[in-house]
């Protein structure tokens, strides 16, 4: 099979990785794709992800027989309609089921229509109305309050405010001051949601679903859970919070419900679901649909599967996700990110980074943020590197993945030190 990987993060060179593997792959590309991705996958880099007629035609161009798709960008521009168009397989939803990520309105009026467990939340125009519900609220419940944009923000778009004050001036600032444009002309304001957040991926073929193994995101830059939000400084899986009774629950009544609910609205979704949970003291509730593998969870879930992921990925792009056989090892993993100084703010590119090869013999490294220049890896993005390793202890893991941390380096590089400190 020809595969075609979109992206080139942590998450698709993982990705790139499980598909090496498989007995299925006779070539295999990657768009951007980065440095790391460069042993498994033939790069084409002079296409962007976003330019659906362009990705097309380089899809038919090499003949892919199956086109997985990392970020949500692209499938919210409706890569996967035009490809579906062309006759090839993606693994990847439509733009119309895509809206689970591109319009936070649409999820939300889903899961209300639909009973599916979510912070109750009103949707603004109007910025002074927006301040007179946002003071109603603080007085009535003292906690603090979120503002969201309805569309993409490259994952700048929730604030999550206790000075009401703060509150008032985001919705100000995307409505009257056009923070994230069109994205910003709609807004949420969401109740606060307390209780450890805990991912869940599943694979939905249109019918069928399959839930992986949970995992938890450390969201903040800094060591505590202190300082800005990120995109993700590491990850552990599995999450021991995450109870069955708990799994059950979100099984049946937010996974599967919101399936049901999409195919009673005549969408159907093919790819992965990503439920963003929050465990509060009423319940699991919904945070945020992604509509793609987490970055970086999927780069702990992955090395778990132990079954072929590529295989997978194609029973679930052609709906036959009922006839693969899917499976993870009863173990632990945890991976811990590597930035550059800076990072989520902004940050210099171009350093040469060493000792991958040695931390490689005892953890894998993804790569990132990375770009070969003249023969060398350097630095060419905000998160650089995620080392995971994988054990039957989180201790185990801990150890592994910071031993192997250490033994990389690149002028100026950060991490956390704590990561999975829920479960140390
Ligand atoms: P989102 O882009 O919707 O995932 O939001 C980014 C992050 O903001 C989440 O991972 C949470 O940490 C936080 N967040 C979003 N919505 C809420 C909420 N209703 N209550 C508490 N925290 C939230
Ligand atoms: N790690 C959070 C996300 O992928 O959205």
């Amino acid at each position: 099979m020809k595969v075609l990987i979109i992206g080139g993060g942590g998450r698709e060179c993982a990705m790139a990785e499980m598909c090496s593997r498989s007995p299925l792959l006779s070539e295999l590309y990657s768009l951007p794709g980065n440095a790391g991705m460069e042993k498994y996958s033939t790069r084409i880099k002079d296409i962007k992800a976003v330019d659906v007629p362009q990705v097309t035609a380089k899809a038919k161009a090499i003949g892919a027989d199956l086109v997985i798709v990392g970020p949500e960008s692209p499938l919210i521009r409706g890569l996967a309609d035009a490809l579906e168009a062309e006759n090839i397989p993606v693994f990847g939803c439509s733009k119309s089921a895509a809206r689970m990520e591109g319009s936070k309105r649409f999820a939300k009026e889903l899961m209300e229509k639909y009973g599916i467990p979510t912070a109750s939340c009103r949707i603004f125009t109007d910025s002074a109305k927006a301040a007179e519900y946002i003071d109603e609220t603080a007085k009535a419940s003292g906690s603090p309050i979120v503002v969201k944009a309805d569309g993409e923000a490259a994952g700048k778009g929730v604030f999550v405010c206790t000075d009401p004050e703060d509150a008032k001036k985001a919705a100000r600032d995307m409505l009257d001051g056009g923070l994230f444009g069109d994205s910003g002309r709609e807004i949420i304001i969401e109740e606060y949601l307390d209780g450890p957040e805990v991912t869940v991926l599943s694979f939905v073929d249109g019918t069928d679903f399959y839930v992986m193994p949970p995992s938890q995101d450390h969201k903040r830059a800094f060591d505590g859970d202190k300082g800005p939000n990120t995109g993700g400084m590491g990850v552990y899986s599995p999450v021991p919070a995450y109870t069955k009774e708990i799994s059950d629950f979100v099984s049946e009544r937010i996974i599967g419900a919101t399936l049901k609910a999409l195919a009673a609205e005549g969408i159907k979704y093919r790819g992965v679901l990503y439920t963003g949970l929050a465990l509060t003291s009423k319940g699991p509730k919904v945070v945020e649909f992604n509509v793609r593998f987490g970055d970086p969870e999927t780069q702990v879930i992955l090395p778990l599967m132990t079954s072929d992921f590529l295989d997978v990925c194609l029973k679930t792009a052609t709906g036959k996700l009922k006839e693969a056989r899917i499976s993870f090892a009863d173990k632990k993993a945890v991976s811990v990110v590597m930035a550059s100084g800076g990072y989520p703010g902004s940050y210099a590119k171009g350093y040469p980074v060493t000792g991958i090869e040695e931390a490689e013999k005892t953890a894998h490294v993804f790569h990132a943020g990375t770009e070969t220049v003249n023969g060398e890896t350097v630095t060419s993005g905000g998160r650089v590197l995620n080392v995971t390793a994988t054990g039957d202890t989180f201790d185990e893991c801990i150890k592994r993945a910071y031993d192997a941390v250490g033994k990389i380096d690149f002028k100026d590089k950060f991490y956390r030190k704590d990561i999975a400190w829920r479960v140390r």
